[in-house]
């Protein structure tokens, strides 16, 4: 019985739930989930730090980066794209003076993301910051916003 116990014990210590989570409380404490964390519970737990790696680069919501304080997520789907989706981001780059491959301000404020429909198709543009929707959005909006960020 102890032994079953224990292998039970072993396993769940070991399954891939047991590692979103760990994941997960990694990402509340930093903000995302640093190589050196990974590297540290992968000794801890004797299980490779890929096994993290894999599990932190599938799901979406893992980010293995710093990002900023605020985050502006810009819907780059075919009817935001058709609405001008590609036009904001660029603006958006270009108002927070982001260098090409770069998501995230300097002063690690405002973390831009392109995502592929959030589903308000009917609201297109949408770009949506620190969680609130803002549909048929136009730059100007978009920059009054992000302006107004960047003030508080
Ligand atoms: S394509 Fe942007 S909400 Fe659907």
């Amino acid at each position: 019985m102890d032994k079953a116990l224990k292998k039970i014990l072993a396993d769940f210590t070991k399954n891939e739930g047991n590692i979103i989570s760990l994941l997960q409380n990694i990402q509340d404490a930093f903000g995302y989930i640093p190589e050196d964390a990974v590297y540290c519970f992968s000794k801890e737990l004797d299980i490779p730090a890929s096994r993290f790696f894999g599990i932190a680069t599938f799901y979406a919501q893992f980010h293995l980066s710093p990002r900023g304080k605020n985050i502006v997520t810009t819907c780059c789907g075919t009817a935001c794209h058709v609405k001008g989706s590609e036009r904001l981001l660029n603006g958006l780059k270009t108002e927070l003076n982001l260098p090409e491959g770069e998501h995230t301000t300097s002063d690690r404020e405002i973390t831009i993301e392109k995502v592929n429909c959030v589903g308000a198709c009917s609201i297109a543009p949408v770009v949506i910051i620190n969680k609130k929707v803002h549909g048929k959005i136009s730059a100007d909006k978009l920059m009054k916003e992000i302006r107004l960020l960047r003030k508080q």
